[in-house]
């Protein structure tokens, strides 16, 4: 009459008989109470007895055991053996039947909770491993209770399990997590992790509102500021230098002033003398603050990429043609071998100009009199590492070289720098102010190319400049001030409606070809 999912399930034992006996107690002691005053004989009245303990017996063992499953179930969840939930049929009590469907269905409530749960836990793992920044959990003894992948990364292990003095030897760390330990406030501390480069960081301890369920107290968060630090570094050397810079042909300029108003007031020959140095001080000045604000003006769109379509092999030309004195002064020739139907670039002409205005500058400059200044160039299949990933396709590739002293290998990586000069009084008394290079790299990084120097002590430098190509088959809009029907990239460039630019851009500072704006 009643099936259980399970076969062994039985009522405790004595159980029957004891509810039973207690049912039918009233009845019994009734019929106790007549065999006494003689009202029924001892025989029937057994049997009657027999009778009512049999039919209670029969009435109470389902229900036992119905209850028997009930507890069997309730039990089964909370041990949380999980069990299977099976679907036991209680058909005898409806009691228990309802019982039965109240136990499971909480029992799949704790079980949906407990999936969400561990799903909730498990995307948190995740979310803290995606974390760049190195953490880690750490309990009263100061052992590392749990780390995310940026902590693993770091250490190279799984630091898990280990005292945070193996991983970490920064006693302001460690200071710093006993204090919190022992009930301080949080704190942040600047510490050098060493390494082949060393990188500032900022470690900060927290304390855990409570222990987590590994027993963690304290929260170390590792933030990387290298970067920060360095660009702050370099902040304060910029205006230190820039300050410098200008000082210096400052007070000359004001020492010079002071005399001619002074001493040398009615002095005719020192004013002849005085002045053209005067005048070189205030050139050198205003040299400085012309490259300090184009270099600033490049900064500022830096970011967006150039679109205008420049010819190379023109505008090195026009350049190199402006230099010739200057080279012809030291002995030097300047030869432009680059082939004229080389495909063009984008480009902001006026700044590829200053670009390879520099270059051929510093060439001239730098390179031994009565050598040869060369400038190279071709399509190369690849740029170089330094170019950014996406344009690492065909580029153009001019190379400027010259036979002077060199640069040695150490000062390469720094030649970008701002006002970083190998020999700075020799750079000084040639009038540079050191920014040519700094502009150069920023111009080139806005045009998503590259600078590349190369050099042998004693023998010269070549500047490498890559430039991603204009694309050959992009349809190519007639500038407005043209009128003309559509022009291929080289035929536009070639005509040139404006020869020195000035009716576009008013603010340009040297020389520029025509170029075109693709549509
Ligand atoms: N062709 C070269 N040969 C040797 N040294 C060079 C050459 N070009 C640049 N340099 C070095 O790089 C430094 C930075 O160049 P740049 O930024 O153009 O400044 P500068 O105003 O001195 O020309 C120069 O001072 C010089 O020391
Ligand atoms: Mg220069």
């Amino acid at each position: 009459m009643v099936r259980h999912a399970s076969p062994r399930l039985k009522p405790r034992r004595g159980r029957v008989p004891a509810v039973a006996l207690a049912i039918t107690a009233p009845a019994l002691a009734t019929m106790g109470v007549l065999v006494l005053t003689g009202a029924v004989s001892p025989g029937p009245a057994a049997l009657a007895v027999l009778a009512m303990l049999a039919g209670a017996v029969l009435v109470v063992r389902p229900h036992l055991l119905d209850l028997a499953m009930v507890e069997q179930a309730t039990r089964d969840m909370a041990g949380n053996r999980g069990r299977p939930l099976g679907t036991p049929e209680i058909i005898y009590s409806s009691m228990a039947r309802a019982q039965m469907t109240a136990v499971q269905d909480m029992r799949r409530a704790l079980e949906h909770r407990l999936a969400d749960q561990t799903a909730r836990a498990e995307s948190n793992a995740l979310v803290v491993d995606a974390l760049t920044d190195p953490i880690l959990l750490i309990d009263s003894h100061g052992t590392v209770t749990r780390v995310n992948a940026g902590a693993r990364a770091l250490f190279g292990r799984d630091g898990a399990g280990r005292p945070l003095s193996a991983l970490l030897r920064e006693p302001s760390v460690l200071e710093a997590v006993e204090s919190v330990l022992t009930g301080g406030a949080g704190r942040m501390v600047q510490i050098t992790l060493p390494g082949a480069i060393e990188r500032e960081c900022e470690a900060r301890v927290t304390p855990l509102s409570q222990r987590d369920t590994d027993g963690a107290e304290v929260l170390l968060t590792i933030h990387d500021v290298t970067k920060l630090v360095r660009m702050e570094r370099m902040r304060a050397d910029f205006v230190a230098n820039a300050s410098h810079e200008l000082r210096t042909p400052l007070s000359s300029l004001l020492g010079f002033v002071e005399t001619l108003m002074g001493p040398a007031r009615d002095d005719a020959e020192a004013r002849e003398r005085f002045l053209p140095v005067m005048l070189e001080q205030g050139q050198r000045m205003q040299r400085l603050v012309e490259d300090l604000l184009s270099l600033s003006r490049i900064e500022m769109n830096e970011h967006s990429a150039p679109t205008d379509v420049v010819p190379i092999p023109d505008l090195v030309r026009r350049i190199a043609n402006g230099l010739e004195l200057k080279a012809e002064a030291k002995g030097c020739t300047l030869a432009v071998d680059l082939d004229p139907a080389l495909p063009p670039v984008w480009g902001d002409a006026d700044q590829l100009s200053q670009v390879f205005q520099n270059l051929l500058d510093n060439a001239v400059k730098y390179g031994r009199a009565g050598t040869p200044v060369t400038v190279t160039g071709g399509v190369v299949a690849q740029g170089p590492a330094s170019m950014p990933g996406s344009r690492r396709g065909p580029c153009l590739h001019v190379a400027v070289r010259d036979h002077g002293e060199g640069i040695a290998r150490e000062h390469l990586p720094r030649l970008t720098e701002r006002f970083y000069r190998v020999d700075r009084a020799r750079s000084r008394q040639m009038g540079g102010t050191g920014l040519g290079l700094a502009i150069a790299k920023h111009v080139l990084t806005r045009h998503r190319g590259a600078l590349v120097p190369e050099s042998m002590v004693g023998e010269g430098s070549t500047f490498n400049v890559y430039l991603p190509l204009a694309s050959d088959t992009l349809a190519i809009a007639p500038p407005p001030e043209a009128g003309s029907a559509t022009q291929t990239p080289r035929e536009t460039v070639m005509a040139d409606a404006d020869p020195d630019g000035t009716a576009r851009r008013p603010d340009r500072t040297g020389p520029a070809p025509h170029s075109i704006r693709p549509p």
